[in-house]
């Protein structure tokens, strides 16, 4: 019995435990339980190829407080993007911090380069043998936050000697961290955005990749034309410019994340991380928990290597109850 490789995967949840799709809850993933309210799209998006002079360019810029020589490329998700990347150099050494998003190291080792998982403590002394590092900030799973200062050693480090720091920014919106994004139109500094966690909007596919503009023209030219739907990018300009809304959610996450906290301490989970998106409770008991909650219809992730569950956010007042009484059983 092992966890499932992604949150989410609702479909494979009704076939493992036979229990109806209507009837999870699904806190499996890091997605915020409040989606971004999708505005009327006009047929023409729907109907026109997109173009890149729809003014989404100049929103996300402003959005990340680009410095001009900076280039910005809005990308169907992070996922094309961090999968692409390793393919824009010669294979190479590559530390990714871990535990982290799988999905890295996997598309560093299948481009054929050598990945070296490691701990945030181990970084400083293994530095000098790396060419690349993989930094997820906030961490996913664990939900630990690295300092930008620390993140801009490493950099320095790197791009001395032609390297690469990958900065992954995928749930910065909703913690405490600082974004990275405004400094890397500097050699080896690549930042990746997603509109996939904090605005709720994964099925979307759309994030940003910013970097050096030569860089970026890479990344497009691999990626290939349209590789962005029309309608995403709409709505991708609607909601990075609408700031009420995220100041709105970015309170409201914080509250849930406290709630949560609260929850699963009650249930003696001792929750960690610094993402309001999720709570990560290394846990020795973690597969008869994550076990017993399934068989209760509800899927949280659970992880074997270090013994861990990370829990999402519920998203009403009934969901909060049967998380409480669901624990109350697996405890
Ligand atoms: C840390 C991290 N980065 C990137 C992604 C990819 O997300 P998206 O392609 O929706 O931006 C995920 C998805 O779960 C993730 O957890």
């Amino acid at each position: 019995m092992s966890g499932l490789e992604h949150g989410g995967r609702l479909n494979q949840a009704v076939r493992q435990w036979g229990i109806p799709r209507s009837d999870w809850l699904d806190l499996s993933t890091g997605i915020s339980p409040y989606g971004y309210p999708i505005p009327a799209i006009p047929d023409a998006v729907w109907q026109r190829l997109p173009e890149e002079d729809d003014g989404l360019d100049a929103v996300a810029r402003d959005w990340l407080k680009l410095p001009v020589d900076t280039g910005c490329l809005p990308v169907a998700g992070s996922q094309p993007a961090l999968q692409t990347l390793p393919a824009l150099r010669r294979p190479c050494r590559v530390g990714v911090v871990a535990p982290a998003y799988a999905e890295h190291a996997r598309a560093w080792r299948q481009a054929g380069h050598d990945v070296v998982p490691l701990a945030a403590t181990a970084v400083a002394g293994t530095l000098p043998r790396l060419d690349v590092l993989v930094c997820v900030n906030p961490n996913n799973p664990s939900g630990a936050l690295l300092p930008a200062e620390t993140l801009r050693g490493w950099h320095q480090q790197l791009a001395g000697r032609g390297g690469w720091l990958v900065v992954d920014e995928a749930f910065l919106d909703a913690s405490n961290g600082t974004s990275l994004a405004a400094q890397a139109h500097q050699t080896g500094l690549i930042v990746l955005r997603s509109l996939g966690k904090f605005f709720g909007l994964a099925g979307l596919r759309a994030g940003l990749m910013v970097a050096e503009p030569a860089l970026c023209s890479a990344m497009q030219a691999a990626l290939g034309p349209w590789a962005m739907s029309h309608p995403a990018r709409y709505v991708m300009a609607q909601a990075l410019q609408d700031r009420a809304w995220q100041q709105q959610q970015r309170q409201r996450l914080r509250e849930d994340r406290k709630r949560l906290d609260g929850v699963l301490s009650a249930a003696g989970l001792s929750p960690q991380g610094d993402s309001d998106l999720f709570a990560w409770c290394p846990d020795d008991q973690a597969q008869g928990r994550f076990e017993a909650l399934a068989r209760q219809g509800v899927l949280v992730r659970y992880f074997t290597e270090p013994a861990a569950l990370r829990f999402g956010l519920a998203g009403s007042e009934v969901q909060w109850d049967r998380l409480r009484s669901a624990l109350s059983v697996s405890a």
